[in-house]
């Protein structure tokens, strides 16, 4: 049996959330190990609609272990918040246990008002993040200032960290971003009473995911974002504050790499994006705009319109490249229907060479590399009721097997609709170890 890392392979929104949500039902233990609430994982299960910000697309399934890792950044009141929506709607199953590591760096109020106060800021250059707080709180981290969920426990120093750290983030709201001071008081007793609601659920996750991998369990990691917004590998710096990558389930959970043994990457049919940066295959016509209606593409986490463009595989082999990625699960493919002609991108022309396999370092460059294209003939019959591979139109196969090609990783699901039902299995991933 294998370990299954679940990652996105463009800039997020692939559809991680449906795909992990239908292998949790294989899986015993499921696993975030890095961002935290900019993450907008939607699963549609008997005609309702879920999204989940922060806690892991298992949730919906019965007996099993769902982890929020120490990788994440945690912020208490978007998961009380997530937990009372889904006791109310009756959606909590009674065996599953949720579990969130006490090394997990908390988010902070002034993390929020720092993210949102930088982008608001006219002379800066604007990223265009979901204004949680996820940068500050990563850059708290790193610093060595953070506050850890396990800190809540001991009161004194969460008040000393506390102090210490409101002291240097007040100054910088007042006197360099002009907003409003915080009240040091008022973040304790919140974040005080925060800690007694959590306190069941505090772990050291480490040691049980160890100890559930010893007994052969099987985990899915779940990851968050998308390839290119890898803090490292993506196009900086309009990225998130955290490495997307496959290797970074280890890390992000306190376990050795040798125990996630095969890497399924999410790819949308087509390419999208929410929020600043380069983007080559954008299309700003008439059929962007199908992708983006028919695709229902707006942000889960903050409603924008997502930009749409052409599959650009160039980015989708960077992805396969930097996080060993051996499967693909390809989702809304049943968007494309109707579009007379569709278009993979298979290389970028850039300055005086080509690139395939590797999107450039310098935002710069990638802003004005030109796409090199291949054309298809479209379909216009309706997919979503396909259940198996020969049930699609030729030409949606053949669309299925360019990319394939392209990509060297083998599809094993084909996802032609938002709900659990449509979708195409062609292999689980947890029978083969690959790696
Ligand atoms: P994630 O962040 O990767 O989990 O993706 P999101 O949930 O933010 O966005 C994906 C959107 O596409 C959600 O609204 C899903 O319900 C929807 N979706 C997922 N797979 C499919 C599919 O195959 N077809 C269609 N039409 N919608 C899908
Ligand atoms: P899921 O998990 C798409 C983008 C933001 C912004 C950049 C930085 O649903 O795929 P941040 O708030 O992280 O500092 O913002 O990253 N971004 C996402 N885009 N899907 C996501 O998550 C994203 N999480 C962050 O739009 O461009
Ligand atoms: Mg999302």
């Amino acid at each position: 049996m294998a370990n299954v890392a679940v990652i996105g392979t463009q800039w997020g929104d692939e559809g991680k959330g449906k795909i992990v949500d239908l292998y949790a039902g294989k899986a015993d233990v499921i696993a975030r190990f890095h961002g935290g609430n900019n993450a907008g994982h939607t699963l549609v299960v008997k005609g309702r609609k879920t999204i989940l910000h922060l806690i892991p697309s298992g949730i919906l399934h019965d007996d099993k272990i769902c982890i929020i890792g120490n990788g994440v950044v945690f912020d208490p009141s978007v998961f009380l918040q997530e937990i009372n929506e889904l006791q109310e709607s009756n959606l909590l199953p009674p065996n599953t246990r949720l579990l969130i590591s006490e090394r997990a760096h908390l988010i902070m109020p002034y993390h929020r008002s720092i993210d949102q106060a930088r982008e608001a800021r006219t002379s800066g250059k604007k990223i265009g993040t979901t204004g949680r707080g996820i940068g500050p709180a990563y850059e708290d981290k790193v610093a060595r200032t953070g506050i850890r969920v396990g800190d809540l426990y001991e009161e004194n120093l969460f008040r000393e960290k506390l102090r210490y750290n409101l002291e240097e983030k007040n100054f910088l709201l007042k006197n360099f971003y002009n907003d409003t001071p915080l009240h040091e008081d008022e973040i304790a007793t919140q974040y005080l009473t925060f800690a007694q609601k959590i306190k069941s659920y505090v772990a050291d996750t480490s040691l049980i995911l160890d100890k559930e991998i010893r007994q052969g369990k099987k985990v899915l990691f779940e990851g968050a974002q998308g390839s290119h917004l890898d803090v490292d590998h993506g196009t900086y710096p309009y990225v998130t504050s955290s490495n997307t990558v496959s290797a970074n389930a280890s890390c992000g959970n306190g376990i050795g790499p040798n125990t996630i043994n095969k890497v399924v990457g999410i790819c949308k049919a087509y390419t999208t994006r929410v929020g600043e940066g380069p983007f080559p295959t954008e299309l700003k016509d008439e059929i962007g705009n199908h992708m983006q209606r028919i695709g229902q593409e707006f942000g889960a986490t903050t409603g924008r319109k997502r930009r749409c463009g052409w599959l650009d595989m160039v980015l989708v082999r960077h992805a396969v490249r930097i996080s060993g990625i051996n499967a693909l699960a390809i989702t809304k493919l049943d968007v494309l229907t109707g579009l007379e002609k569709l278009k993979i991108c298979v290389g970028y022309n850039c300055s005086d060479n080509q690139m395939t396999h590797s999107t450039p370092a310098s935002i710069k460059v990638l802003a004005e590399c030109q796409p090199i294209y291949e054309e298809f003939d479209g379909w216009k019959e309706d997919i979503l009721y396909a259940r198996e591979m020969n049930e699609l139109p030729t030409n949606a196969k053949k669309y299925l097997k360019r990319l394939e090609e392209l990509a060297e990783a083998k599809i094993i699901l084909v996802s032609v609709g938002s709900s659990r039902e449509e979708t195409i299995f062609l292999e689980d991933p947890f029978l083969s170890r690959t790696l």
